[in-house]
């Protein structure tokens, strides 16, 4: 099904359709798509690989270099650059070399991360694009919320938007495909026709088509090595890659590449190539008679908005039966990596919360509320941890930790009394959500007293479960790839203790032993017909050692 966004790039910014918090999907997403530079607890920040834009070439194929840099020799001998290389050949032209297979007659293909498979990057069509190359960076698992087509369209959308391009409305929900799609990327020595043809298949009329590929091509150029008869061999040492860019200024996002166009000035070698039967940019732009294309060189908001229009469509070009979410826009307040851990008589909560929005403010105040099962309400000051930054600067959020002293924002609280949610008081305003506040879940959660021992190692996971819950289930979501890399969660049943270890008066524990070192896991339980997730992912390698 293909979601159009109906969303500018100022109605995006608006928070009138935030979901509530927890989701751990959508928060995980969220953090993904706007924690993205800075102080930020989830160590995924995509975006660290992105940045700068200089490193950008969104080329057709293998990542150019902006070789003019006196660094560049460096970078490219690093990590860094290798993984900037990489994934700036995915950002445009992964995300639409893999959307492009898509059917719009029985909604097969899109963007469903088929574009790993070496089946799909062995064609003609997606030659020298490198992403055997990209694998293990950009389908490396951010986590299990997070599919491997979630991240590349929010690669995309991050390093566009990082590069001067308009604010895309992002959807999160895509699904793995399980093996290779027909084949359906337009090359450049088809016809007119043809590509027509591809773009009302992928969903697009004959104008968007030239919408898209002018805002692919605002990005980048074609490389010798891998199109050596559309780009000459350049001899430039400043571009000892071979790259002729589609316009004069291709790491940055703009309309140049239609001004230059309409100028008749252009450099792309898809419109002035010495062999015509190659131009395929020049016979798609101007098979409206230019009309498109002058429109876009005589408005850059008009071209920017269209892109941001064509982009999203771009990205939410999924196959049947995917369902994607409402468009994820900033929680205004949000609890992050929030954790509970029983210790003793003693709950451990940890975590910080965003405020969106915002910098740093020495004369804020910001209290933590927190309501227990009596309904009784507890208050913490919270201190600064920390400012996040995303957009290339256009946005902030001021971080705080949930404890004012200990520096992993742990905050102690009675675990008899439990705790049901919280709340913040920003400068005197109460932040709960619309009156719902931010739930927490004590009924389950990891004891201090897990722990491990021997020869080989074995873990001793033991679940802290509050009288009165009666879980109908409690269990291990272990985390697992499958044979093509798509998540795996595999629920491994706790046994219901014959005899429970009494803690205190509210919980007792639930225990098992584990053997694989390498096993990751949340904690889950069913209760009253409702699955339950913690967020933070253990391995029992991360526990002490048992004590006998
Ligand atoms: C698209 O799907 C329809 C229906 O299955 C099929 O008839 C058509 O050949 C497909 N188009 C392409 C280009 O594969
Ligand atoms: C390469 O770049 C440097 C620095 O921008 C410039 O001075 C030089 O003229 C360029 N060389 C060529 C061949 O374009
Ligand atoms: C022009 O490009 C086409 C398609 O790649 C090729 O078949 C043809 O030989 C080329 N013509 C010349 C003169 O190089
Ligand atoms: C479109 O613009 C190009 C570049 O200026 C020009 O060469 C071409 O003739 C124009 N096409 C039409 C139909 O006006
Ligand atoms: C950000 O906060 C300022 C006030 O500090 C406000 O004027 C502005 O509208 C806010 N922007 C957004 C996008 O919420
Ligand atoms: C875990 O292993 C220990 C030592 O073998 C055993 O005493 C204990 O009963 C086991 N616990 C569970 C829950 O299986």
């Amino acid at each position: 099904m293909l979601f159009r966004s109906a969303l500018t790039t100022t109605a995006f910014i608006t928070l009138a359709h935030a979901y509530v918090w927890p989701n751990p999907q959508l928060d995980e997403l969220e953090a993904i798509r706007f924690d993205q530079v800075g102080f930020n607890l989830l160590s995924t920040q995509l975006s660290t690989f992105v940045t700068p834009c200089t490193l950008f070439v969104f080329d057709t194929v293998a990542g150019g270099t902006t070789s003019g840099r006196s660094d560049a020799a460096d970078w490219i001998r690093t990590v860094g650059f290798y993984l900037r290389r990489n994934l700036q050949r995915l950002i445009f032209w992964q995300a639409y070399h893999d959307m492009a297979t898509y059917n719009s007659t029985d909604q097969t293909g899109g963007l469903d991360a088929s574009i790993r498979f070496a089946e799909e990057q062995a064609r003609a069509e997606n030659v020298g694009n490198g992403f055997a190359n990209t694998a293990n960076v950009v389908f490396a698992p951010v986590d299990r919320y997070v599919s491997m087509a979630d991240s590349i369209a929010l690669a995309a959308i991050i390093a566009i938007e990082n590069c001067g391009g308009p604010e895309i409305a992002f959807r999160g929900g895509r699904l793995d495909a399980g093996e290779a799609n027909a084949p359906g990327v337009p090359q450049p020595q088809q016809s007119l026709d043809s590509h027509i043809a591809a773009f009302a298949r992928q969903g697009f009329t004959q104008t968007e088509m030239i919408g898209l590929v002018a805002c692919g091509h605002t990005f980048g150029g074609v490389q010798h090595a891998f199109f050596p008869t559309i780009v000459p061999a350049l001899n430039d040492p400043n571009d000892t890659m071979d790259v002729t860019h589609f316009d004069s200024t291709y790491v940055t996002f703009d309309n140049n590449i239609a001004v230059e166009y309409i100028a008749g000035t252009t450099q792309d070698p898809l419109v002035a190539g010495a062999n015509d039967t190659t131009n395929s940019d020049k016979r798609i732009f101007g098979s409206d008679g230019n009309q498109t294309m002058a429109s876009f060189a005589n408005s850059a908001e008009l071209f920017a908005s269209t892109c941001a229009d064509l982009y999203a469509r771009m990205l939410d070009t999924v196959p049947a039966g995917v369902v994607l979410s409402d468009v994820i826009t900033p929680l205004s307040v949000k609890p992050n990596i929030v954790d509970l851990v029983l210790d003793g008589d003693t709950i451990q909560l940890s975590g910080a919360v965003r405020l969106w929005n915002m910098t740093e403010d020495s004369s804020r105040t910001v209290i933590m509320v927190w309501t227990d099962h009596a309904g009784s309400t507890s208050t913490s000051a919270l201190t600064f941890a920390g400012v996040s930054s995303s957009t290339g600067g256009k946005y902030s959020a001021a971080w705080y930790w949930f404890n004012p002293t200990n520096p992993f924002g742990v905050l102690s609280l009675d675990a008899i009394a439990g705790v049901t949610s919280m709340s913040f008081v920003v400068d005197g305003t109460v932040e709960d959500q619309g009156g719902v506040g931010f739930a927490l879940q004590d009924a389950f959660m990891m004891s201090q007293t897990s722990c491990s021992s021997g020869a080989p190692l074995t873990g001793r996971i033991d679940v802290a479960v509050r009288n009165g819950v009666n879980p109908t289930r409690v269990y291990l979501e272990s985390i697992t790839r499958d044979s093509v890399q798509r998540v795996v969660v595999t629920e491994i049943d706790l046994t219901p203790p014959t005899n429970p270890v009494v803690v205190n008066s509210a919980y007792v524990l639930w225990s098992m032993n584990l053997t694989d070192q390498s096993m990751e896991f949340n904690l889950g339980a069913e209760i009253d017909g409702v699955k339950y997730s913690t967020t933070r992912v253990l391995s029992f390698l991360e526990f002490p050692e048992c004590s006998d």
